[in-house]
């Protein structure tokens, strides 16, 4: 029998419709259009407006957006991995509120919190469901709410984060299509430099801690942005070394959409050109586990069965890593 690989068989995507332009930015921060595009390339975010909505809402939506493409019913999902450093609540769990608004009313779930590599975490953890053959579709969103963490008066922050969600199916496969390797790394003691200092057990929300701005990001960004460029570089590098495949055998470079500058030195390592790199940081900002499956689902139409694609991401814990996928099928 041949081995059961879990390939990639649906994407979907969900973005608000608000749009916060540098523009905007500029008349809430002391900052300017022409900064923020040369230092992170991004033009716009879209931010998720109105009462009573939260991260569940957009996954909610982007894995509706996968069943009406696959022609799925909700009910037949069983699993839904919801990686997310903006649950609704601390709990229970934003998955299986997910699962609640959809009516995967037979899935099981769980978050899974590495901030922005979480989606590459939870492809390779939903792969390994697949590959138990055990569970025939499991599903796989990154999806944050960045705007309910951001210090709007916070220049050094305020101007990266937007808010989005991005899903994929996962579904077992045996032409050998699919996740096929991960290098996937963490290191705590990244932790002093991107955080959220209060609202958890180590410093339960009080008076003091809200009156102390003690609920929004915290980021040194040059020590991030250093390891970042390293971390990202040598994960996807290492990845390509271990499967003996160079930049020519790769069709796509998914980069985390954290900073231009960081995806550049990420496309240089590994020998890849521009018109190989997907970047949609300019429109959407940096949206922590959406990035990659938004990616995905910006150029799902071009991507070709048989493709070779790289993800590779970097984030707060600190978290990264690298992910190699053969895309499973053309988009019709
Ligand atoms: O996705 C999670 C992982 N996060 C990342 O990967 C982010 C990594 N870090 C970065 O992308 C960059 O470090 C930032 C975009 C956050 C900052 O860019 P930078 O080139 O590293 O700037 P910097 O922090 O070294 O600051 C340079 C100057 C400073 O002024 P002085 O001290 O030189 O006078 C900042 O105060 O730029 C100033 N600055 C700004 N100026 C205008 C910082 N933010 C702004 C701003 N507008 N928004």
């Amino acid at each position: 029998m041949s081995k059961i690989t879990a390939s990639i068989t649906s994407v979907g995507g969900y973005v608000p419709e608000f749009r916060l332009t540098n523009a905007m930015l500029e008349k809430m921060v002391d900052t300017t259009d022409e900064w923020i595009k040369t230092r992170t390339g991004i033009e716009e975010r879209r931010i998720l407006k109105g009462e009573g909505l939260a991260t569940s809402d957009m996954a909610a939506e982007a894995i509706k957006d996968i069943c009406k493409k696959r022609g799925i019913s909700p009910e037949e999902i069983d699993c839904v991995i919801c990686a997310t450093v903006t649950p609704d609540m601390v709990f229970p769990a934003t998955a299986n509120i997910v699962c609640d608004k959809i009516g995967a009313v037979n899935a099981w779930g769980f978050d899974l919190s590495a901030a922005c590599s979480g989606f590459l975490f939870g492809v390779t953890t939903g792969a390994g469901l697949i590959e138990s053959g055990k569970y025939k579709k499991v599903i796989v969103v990154g999806a944050d709410k960045m705007s309910a963490i951001v210090d709007y008066s916070d220049r050094t922050t305020c101007i990266i984060f937007g808010d989005g969600a991005g899903a994929v199916l996962l579904e077992a496969n045996t032409e050998g299509n699919g996740i096929i390797d991960s290098i996937l790394k963490s290191d705590g003691s990244g932790k002093a430099y991107l955080h959220m200092k209060a609202g958890g057990s180590l410093k339960p929300s009080s008076i003091e801690t809200v009156t102390a701005k003690e609920h929004y990001i915290f980021q040194d960004g040059q020590p991030v942005f250093k390891a970042a460029v390293k971390g990202m570089a040598d994960a996807a590098y290492d990845l390509l070394q271990r499967n003996n495949l160079t930049g020519d055998d790769i069709a796509w470079l998914v980069p985390h959409q954290a900073n231009k500058r960081i995806i550049d030195a990420t496309a240089n390592r590994i020998g890849l050109p521009a018109e190989k790199v997907m970047l949609n940081i300019q429109r959407y900002g940096n949206t922590t586990a959406a990035t990659i499956p938004l990616c995905l689902w910006d150029w799902e139409k071009q991507l070709k069965k048989g493709d070779m694609i790289v993800l590779a991401a970097f984030g707060g814990g600190f978290t990264w890593g690298a992910t190699l996928v053969k895309w499973g099928y053309n988009f019709n």
